[in-house]
């Protein structure tokens, strides 16, 4: 039997530099380039979170920029904070673990019991899909079976890979940081092991372009197939 799985409209919203990259070195916090963000595009960005039901970013994400995911630049309602996590083990003191706005940890039947529990006394909520490491068309299933019908994605490369290669992704927005970076292993908007030859290319049709303050903000359908 075909079960149909359903899910939230999901788009990305990353910010990059004019060379591609999501932060300046291998490890590095994409706070640091953040600061260079255009006052304008901030909001611009708080506005996109405070337009969200959920938002969601991968657990390395917390570890290394230990992101509060609220709306603090614009008017409006923190959305529900979403991690995958296939072994619940990100930091106990993380910002998402804070109070201020609900959060949940998608991990894997992999993670040990007293990191679930240690989650969950922190006021989170652990939702436990997939085996090995998150389903994440299983998690976007059950999002939406708790209403949630607009999420955003905000990075980093692991999990958007991981998304657009299950398909599970309907728009990109990115806001372009007006400065280059360089440097080989500065990650760049999408990681995993990408694609194995040309014809696997995901495809995406721009629909506008904007300059928002000083930056440029550009927005795309992701078609997946050449059109
Ligand atoms: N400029 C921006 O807009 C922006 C935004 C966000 C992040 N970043 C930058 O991106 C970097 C981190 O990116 P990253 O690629 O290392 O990590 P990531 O994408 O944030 O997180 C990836 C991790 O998520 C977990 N995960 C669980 N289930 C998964 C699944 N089904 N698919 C994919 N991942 C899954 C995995 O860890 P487990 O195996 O432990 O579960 C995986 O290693 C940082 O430097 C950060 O500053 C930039």
């Amino acid at each position: 039997m075909v079960v149909l799985l359903k899910r939230p409209f999901t788009f990305i919203l990353s910010e990059m530099t004019l060379d591609g990259k999501l932060t300046s070195k291998k490890g590095g916090s994409s706070k640091l380039i953040m600061e260079y963000m255009d006052e304008a595009s901030k909001k611009f960005l708080h506005e996109q979170r405070a337009s969200s039901d959920a938002i969601m970013v991968g657990c390395n994400t917390i570890k290394i920029d230990d992101s509060s995911l609220t709306v603090r630049y614009a008017e409006g309602k923190n959305p529900l904070r979403v991690i995958p996590c296939s072994l619940a083990d990100i930091p106990l003191d993380s910002n998402v673990l804070e109070g201020d706005a609900p959060t949940i940890i998608a991990t894997s039947e992999r993670a040990p019991g007293e990191n679930i529990d240690a989650i969950k006394e922190r006021n989170a909520e652990v939702i436990v899909c997939g085996r090995d490491k998150v389903d994440l068309k299983l998690l976007m299933d059950k999002l939406f079976k708790r209403g949630i019908e607009r999420l955003m994605v905000e990075g980093g490369p692991t999990l958007l890979w991981n998304l657009l290669k299950n398909r599970l992704v309907d728009e990109i927005k990115i806001i372009h940081i007006p400065f280059i970076v360089g440097g080989r292993d500065a990650p760049s908007l999408v990681g995993g092991e990408g694609i194995k030859s040309l014809n696997e290319s995901i495809w995406v049709e721009l629909k506008d372009t904007k300059m928002v303050g000083r930056d440029l903000v550009t927005e795309y359908d992701v078609v997946y197939e050449k059109r």
